[in-house]
């Protein structure tokens, strides 16, 4: 009871009041659920993505839910459309307070059946789509109480066979991340992670776990023994970027069931054998 009580103050608390959002990926998925949440706690967010369809169906309901929503059509590999969306977000909205970089690809694939232009694709959507987005963003986010935070995967320490594009990637995003800690911590600036396990009803899972048979064999390898939510993680993102996180930087959040700390095997996706 008294845990419920205490969830209830913080959803009625605004934690995010005036800030502005800019979150890639934030069409679909696990970065629309998060900028979801930051617009219920007042935030003003901005979705980025490829599908200027997706991203106004996105827009569109954050706004009949009552929140402040607008889009921004762009590859995050195309550095200069990061950086003019940026701008045109400042211009709007009077700065940029929030970044999430969630966009990523991922397809499943061994190393011997993936070409170099199919490993660069995910190279470069995930990790330099991040950097883009965090180098074009400085410029804006250079004030007390600013926040960076990246998605990663547990794919970024455990090696996961027919994932090395991903593998490769998310390990880079998670020292990007703790590099732009260290540099960019005495302007305000914090830099941090949410490393999800697997997560129901998103495109990851429905390509890497397609079936059942194969879900189950997932959930198997995981200590609570279940997939997790899309409002699990964007709880634990809301906390790490509001001012409740103040102290925290460089770090990498894992939330996953415990996944990662029995996961191995040449599957990888399923039960330890
Ligand atoms: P998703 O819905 O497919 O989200 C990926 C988003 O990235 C899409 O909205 C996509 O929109 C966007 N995107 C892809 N390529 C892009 C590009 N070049 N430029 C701009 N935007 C691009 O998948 P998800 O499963 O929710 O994944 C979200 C994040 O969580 C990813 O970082 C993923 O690695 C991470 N993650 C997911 C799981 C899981 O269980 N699902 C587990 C661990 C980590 P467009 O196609 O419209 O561009
Ligand atoms: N197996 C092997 N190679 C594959 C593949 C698969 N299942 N799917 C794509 N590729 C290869 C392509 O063949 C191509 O290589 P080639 O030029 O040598 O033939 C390369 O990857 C790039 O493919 P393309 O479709 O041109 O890339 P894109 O930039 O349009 O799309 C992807 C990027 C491939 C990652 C695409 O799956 C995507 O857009 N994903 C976003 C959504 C997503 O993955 N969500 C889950 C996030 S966890």
């Amino acid at each position: 009871m008294l845990s419920c009580t205490i969830m209830e103050s913080i959803f009625r608390a605004n934690l995010l009041k005036d800030k502005v959002a800019f979150v890639t990926g934030g069409g679909s998925g696990i970065g629309l659920r998060m900028a979801e949440r930051f617009a219920e706690h007042g935030a003003a967010v901005v979705l980025a993505g490829r599908k200027q369809e997706r991203l106004d169906a996105a827009a569109s309901a954050i706004r009949a839910a009552g929140g402040t929503a607008e889009t921004a059509a762009l590859d995050v590999r195309d550095y200069a459309a990061v950086e003019a969306a940026l701008g045109r977000t400042r211009e709007q909205f009077g700065g940029v307070d929030i970044l999430l970089c969630a966009a990523a690809g991922n397809f499943p694939a061994p190393v011997a059946g993936m070409s170099a232009n199919g490993f660069k694709a995910v190279i470069d959507i995930d990790l330099l789509g991040t950097f883009n987005t965090c180098r074009a963003a400085y410029p804006f986010l250079r004030k007390p109480g600013a926040s960076i935070l990246s998605i990663s995967a547990n794919h970024a320490t455990i090696p996961l066979a027919y994932q090395a594009h991903v593998c490769a990637a998310k390990a880079g995003v998670e020292l990007l991340t703790k590099t732009l800690a260290l540099e960019w911590g005495r302007e305000g600036i914090r830099a941090n992670c949410i490393t999800p396990g697997p997560t129901a009803d998103t495109e990851g899972m429905q390509r890497l776990a397609p079936t059942p048979e194969a879900r189950r064999a997932v959930e198997k390898g995981i200590p609570l023994r279940r997939y997790g939510t899309k409002d699990e993680l964007a709880d634990l993102a809301l906390f790490l970027c509001s001012d409740a996180a103040s102290f925290i930087t460089g770090a990498v959040y894992v939330c996953d069931g415990g996944q990662s700390l029995c996961r191995s095997g040449i599957s990888g996706l399923g039960p330890v054998s």
